[in-house]
């Protein structure tokens, strides 16, 4: 009996630890991620004098001492190397009613050129700044301080030099559908 028990436990750890040791599947883990909800934001750069700007649901508020921000980049998107080149970042929080401008910068525009930056107002920080979001929920200027590789993607940390908020609900994304916080 006693025997037997330790034998099913025994099969029980391995599998589980067969199951860490084979990892999951890239298609696993975008499966589980459409649970994750994120926040929906848009970074900008300017390189050369031209604007880009992505939409992204990776922001992360990193550390208040001092004030630093994070976000995940496909090393694909132009926006990374631009990032790299321009060493400065905006990251501007949508806020719920501002989901076309997520579709937009996200390559998916509802009329009109991608990357359109006519679809929002922007208020112009001055020569060399980053503009500040019109209607957004944070909208923030960030100078590049670390870049890390990881995967697919470049995590960018930046020093946040200007912010400005609104009381607005933010965007948020879950399951693949745009929503809004609500108390629960
Ligand atoms: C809600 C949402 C969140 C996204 N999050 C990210 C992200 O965190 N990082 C990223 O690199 N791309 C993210 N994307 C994808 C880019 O916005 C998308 O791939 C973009 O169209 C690529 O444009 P590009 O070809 O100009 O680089 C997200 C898209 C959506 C709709």
């Amino acid at each position: 009996m006693r025997n037997t028990m330790s034998r099913q436990i025994q099969t029980a750890v391995s599998k589980s630890l067969a199951t860490v040791a084979d990892g999951v599947s890239r298609e696993e883990f975008l499966q589980a991620m459409k649970q994750a909800a994120s926040l929906v934001s848009v970074i900008t750069t300017t390189v050369g004098g031209q604007r880009k700007a992505l939409t992204v649901g990776s922001f992360l508020s990193v550390s208040a001492d001092p004030p630093l921000m994070s976000v995940c980049v496909n090393r694909n998107s132009r926006m990374c190397q631009a990032m790299k080149d321009s060493k400065t970042f905006g990251i501007h929080v949508l806020s719920d009613a501002q989901s076309y401008v997520a579709d937009n910068f996200a390559g998916r525009p509802q009329s009109g050129d991608s990357y359109d930056f006519s679809c929002v107002e922007w208020l112009e920080q001055g020569e060399g700044r980053e503009a500040l979001m019109e209607g957004a929920s944070i909208s923030a200027e960030c100078e590049v301080e670390t870049v890390v590789d990881a995967g697919s993607h470049c995590i960018f940390i930046g020093a946040v030099t200007n912010i400005k908020t609104d009381e607005k609900r933010p965007l948020l994304y879950w399951n693949r559908l745009y929503g809004f916080p609500s108390h629960a």
